[in-house]
């Protein structure tokens, strides 16, 4: 995960450590994608990070979801995010929710489009603004604004 992140050039690199903590303390909202044909069986080229946020139980939270440059524009994001949400960690949320920086088009039609697969409505609601990240030296925000995008209710075939 740690190197995909990289690979994408895109998300934000985060320790090895936070990625290893994700990956033992929530196994169970944490999925990866590998390839199995000759040759590169096991690459990872896929991966969502995701919690049920203590102060929302009812949603799931994708901290971050990342597909190879070369896996990407196949459905393997919203594979990835749909079969989240069928996992037993998942099965009762009522509301899928993650963070997408103003300017990342990609992740917002990823989630359009999932909450268009799902036939439920899209927030999108202010959340982390410039303001809430480190401007180091002055210089300008390094972090542009991440609104929340709220995906739901979610009609559950066992609702
Ligand atoms: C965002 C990302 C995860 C999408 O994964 P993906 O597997 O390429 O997306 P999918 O093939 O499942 O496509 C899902 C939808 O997004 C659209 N989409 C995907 N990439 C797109 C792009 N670059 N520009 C515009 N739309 C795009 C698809 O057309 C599809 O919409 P549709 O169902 O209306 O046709 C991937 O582009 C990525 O890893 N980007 C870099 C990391 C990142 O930005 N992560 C999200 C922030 S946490």
């Amino acid at each position: 995960m740690w190197q995909l992140v990289r690979a994408t050039g895109v998300l934000e690199p985060n320790s090895a450590y936070a990625y290893a903590l994700l990956c033992r303390d929530f196994s169970e909202t944490c999925l990866v994608a590998e390839v199995k044909e000759d040759g590169i069986e096991g690459d990872l080229v896929a991966f969502v990070t995701a919690y049920r946020p203590p102060a929302r139980p009812e949603a799931v939270f994708v901290w971050q979801i990342g597909v190879h440059p070369r896996a990407q524009g196949q459905g393997l994001g919203r594979r990835l995010l749909l079969e989240l949400l069928r996992r037993p960690a998942a099965a009762d949320a009522t509301h899928l929710e993650a963070t997408v920086g103003v300017s990342n088009t990609a992740s917002a039609r990823l989630f359009q489009s999932v909450a268009r697969e799902l036939g439920a409505p899209c927030e999108i609601l202010p959340w982390f603004t410039e303001r809430h990240f480190p401007s180091p030296e002055g210089r300008a925000p390094p972090h542009e604004d991440e609104p929340l995008y709220r995906i739901g209710p979610l009609r559950r075939r066992n609702a």
